[in-house]
């Protein structure tokens, strides 16, 4: 593939994804899309997490292509997406009962299931590991688009690596145009984070990586559950020569690399109540103003007064430096998620240099938040 001049179609299918499976496997659009997947090309499409970027999982030349086109490290696996259920026999040649009991649970839906891979899948996909990573989309377009192709599909969320992932096809756009052969638009996504790994290829199932689906809900289901340590870290100490964190070597490849995160320099603020908390981004703002800095401030709508507030008496041309984007209410972890990454990416479209954001309690959806977030940041904490 020649990089950034690829002919990109982006095919808008927003308005009928109410259709189903069925019907929607039969469209021009996706047929087309398909068609292209069948020749060993890659193709964005839509999940209920966030947008991915699809090659046939059988062809090692198509799966290489999604590490050409993100500028992704060759040693981070990929998710397979399936459609059926039957689809995981071809992967794994002994399925252990607790995670056909997941299967049952949470698919089609936002978990990523670990499992030891049958000798013959593709190394490019397993990034060399000994298991491969599972998981059945809940989208309509995402479950038509598999059904249209007939094959599984290796998929990564489809930004260029580093940056935040995609809940929009114009976010896959500005990443990828001219990188991949066509998006399915299927409007902005659900969830608006990616889905929760958790290996099942262990005696006690490790959570990876927290997402769509909670560590309540999982132990609810296991009993047991254990939390890999590295995920409740910033960006993993070898890659940023801190000392002052854990050195655990992540189970999941791709947790180890810095993600999600803006342009400018990122900075959450704790504290032991929200008013000391947004005190010391205000203080951390107005300094680095004061200094010619564009800023940004990630907040909720119960924030928004307040920040607003601190730049009344400030020099219009200071407050145009001034970026308060509200990630919405903040009792609302969900609603928070699904905008999360859309409010990081605004701060590259205005250029703040710094950005400081608020941090959320880590419950429910609130842990998923939080390591996105930790990683955005690269584990800076004011
Ligand atoms: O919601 C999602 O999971 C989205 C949508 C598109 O499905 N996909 C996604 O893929 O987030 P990606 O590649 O951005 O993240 C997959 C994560 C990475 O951290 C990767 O290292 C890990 O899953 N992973 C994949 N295969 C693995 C394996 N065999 N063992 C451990 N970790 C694995
Ligand atoms: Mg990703």
């Amino acid at each position: 593939m020649q990089k950034g001049n690829y002919p990109t179609k982006w095919w808008k299918l927003a308005g009928i994804a109410s259709q189903t499976v069925d019907n929607l496997a039969k469209h021009p659009s996706i047929l087309e899309a398909a068609a292209m997947i069948r020749q060993d090309q890659v193709v964005a499409f839509p999940t209920e997490t966030v947008y991915g970027l699809a090659a046939n999982a059988l062809s090692d030349s198509a799966s290489e292509q999604i590490f050409v086109a993100k500028g992704r490290p060759a040693d981070n696996p990929l998710i397979v997406h399936i459609e059926r259920r039957q689809t995981v026999d071809e992967f794994v040649d002994n399925i252990p009962k607790q995670a056909v009991k997941l299967m049952e649970t949470f698919w089609p839906g936002p978990l990523t299931i670990i499992l030891p891979a049958a000798t013959h899948v593709s190394s490019v996909v397993t990034a060399h590991l000994s298991t491969v990573a599972l998981r059945m989309p809940d989208h309509v377009l995402a479950l038509a688009f598999l059904r249209a192709c007939q094959l599984p599909l290796a998929a990564p969320s489809a930004n260029r690596s580093g940056k935040p992932s995609p809940t929009t096809a114009e976010h896959v756009w500005h990443d990828l145009q001219g990188r991949i052969a066509g998006i399915l638009d299927g409007g902005p996504t659900g969830i608006g984070v990616e889905s929760t790994v958790i290996d099942m290829s262990t005696s006690v199932p490790t959570i990876c990586r927290p997402g769509g689906i909670s560590i309540e809900q999982l132990q609810h289901v296991l009993g047991d559950v254990s939390i890999d340590p590295a995920i409740t870290e910033g960006v993993h100490p070898s890659l940023v020569g801190q000392t002052s964190v854990s050195r655990a070597t992540p189970r999941s490849p791709g947790v180890k690399y810095g993600h999600y995160s803006p342009e400018g320099e990122m900075w959450l603020s704790t504290g032991e109540s929200t008013a000391v908390m947004r005190k010391k981004i205000a203080e951390h703002m107005l300094l680095r103003l004061s200094e010619g800095y564009r800023c940004g401030v990630l907040t909720t709508d119960e924030g928004l007064d307040y920040f607003q507030g601190q730049l009344v008496h400030l020099p219009f041309k200071d407050q145009m430096r001034v970026s308060i984007v509200s990630a919405g209410d903040a009792q609302d972890l969900e609603g928070i998620a699904r905008q999360l990454y859309a409010v990081l990416r605004q701060f590259d479209v205005v250029e703040s240099q710094y950005i400081f954001a608020e941090t959320f309690p880590e419950r429910g959806m609130g842990a998923a938040l939080m390591n996105r977030l930790r990683k955005a940041a690269s584990g800076n904490v004011l």
